[in-house]
């Protein structure tokens, strides 16, 4: 009977060792590979942030929110009555831009990124219907872009990093290794917006949503500076009919095919 306790405990002692020595193993893998880029860019709502978080997970890389940047600049227009109906005091916040002060944190729980407009957490109300309506004018115009390429790059700058966004690929990083573009029907994505609305509690119009996003992807394509486009050398994702499952498989593939390769 003993010997059987010893034989038991020292297979555990076995396995436990094979495990550890794997984890050794792929952490040394992971520090040993080469940090690269990747630009995640495309549509409103097409889950972009979310895919974009769990790659950085899965991977150990940080993530960056463009979109939450534009956000929290027309949260503070809003907080500060530079929005007034349809017009934004352009000549104000231009002359503002400077004391606006955007900083990403970690949940200490979660391990979420955070976002902080003049260090106050604005997370939840970055995302708000009212500031989805008044993001996409604000985001572009010329002076607001140009002021946060310029921090966006500067996050980057060290690399192994995911950012999703607009124009990550095309113009704030041009030269990243991994681009994806990420599209889906506009109604896969009103309803991916309306659940995401409605689990946090909001009681949302599928209408009105449907209507925003419509008009963002419209806003977003047809502006003047670094317009939505699919970079030349983005790989294309339409995920109507993916599983999360599905995409974050296809994600891992190809990052560890362009890791390999670089
Ligand atoms: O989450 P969702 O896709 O709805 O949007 P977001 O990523 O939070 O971005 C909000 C808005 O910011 C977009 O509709 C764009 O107008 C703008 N944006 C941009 O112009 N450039 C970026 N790199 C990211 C966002």
């Amino acid at each position: 009977m003993e010997g059987h306790i010893k034989i038991t405990l020292l297979f555990c002692s076995f396995i436990c060792n094979i495990f550890v020595t794997l984890q050794r193993i792929n952490i040394k893998r992971q520090t040993t590979m080469k940090k690269i880029i990747i630009a995640i860019d495309g549509f409103s709502s097409c889950g972009k942030s979310t895919m974009a978080k769990a790659l950085a997970r899965n991977i150990g890389y940080l993530y960056f929110d463009s979109g939450a940047m534009y956000r929290a600049v027309a949260l503070y227009c809003m907080q500060n009555g530079l929005i007034d109906g349809d017009s934004i005091d352009t000549d104000a916040l231009r002359a503002r831009l400077k004391d606006i002060h955007i900083a990403f944190k970690a949940d200490p729980e979660t391990r979420n990124s955070i976002t902080y407009l003049n260090g106050t957490n604005v997370e939840h109300e970055i995302r708000s219907l009212e500031v989805s309506r008044y993001v996409s004018p604000v985001a572009a115009l010329d002076f607001v872009r140009e002021e946060m390429v310029e921090q966006q790059r500067e996050l980057g700058k060290e690399k192994g990093i995911v950012m999703d966004g607009r124009d990550i690929g095309t113009t704030v990083f041009p030269e990243a290794e991994m681009k994806v573009f990420v599209t889906a029907s506009a109604e896969v994505r009103a309803q991916r917006r309306y659940d995401e609305l409605t689990a946090r509690g909001d009681a949302p119009d599928y209408k009105e949503i449907l209507e925003n996003v419509q008009l963002r992807d419209h806003i977003d394509q047809t502006r003047e500076t670094s317009p939505l486009k699919k970079a030349d050398d983005a790989l294309l994702l339409d995920n109507s009919n993916l599983t999360r499952e599905q995409q974050m498989d296809w994600l891992i593939e190809t990052y560890n095919k362009i890791v390999s390769e670089c």
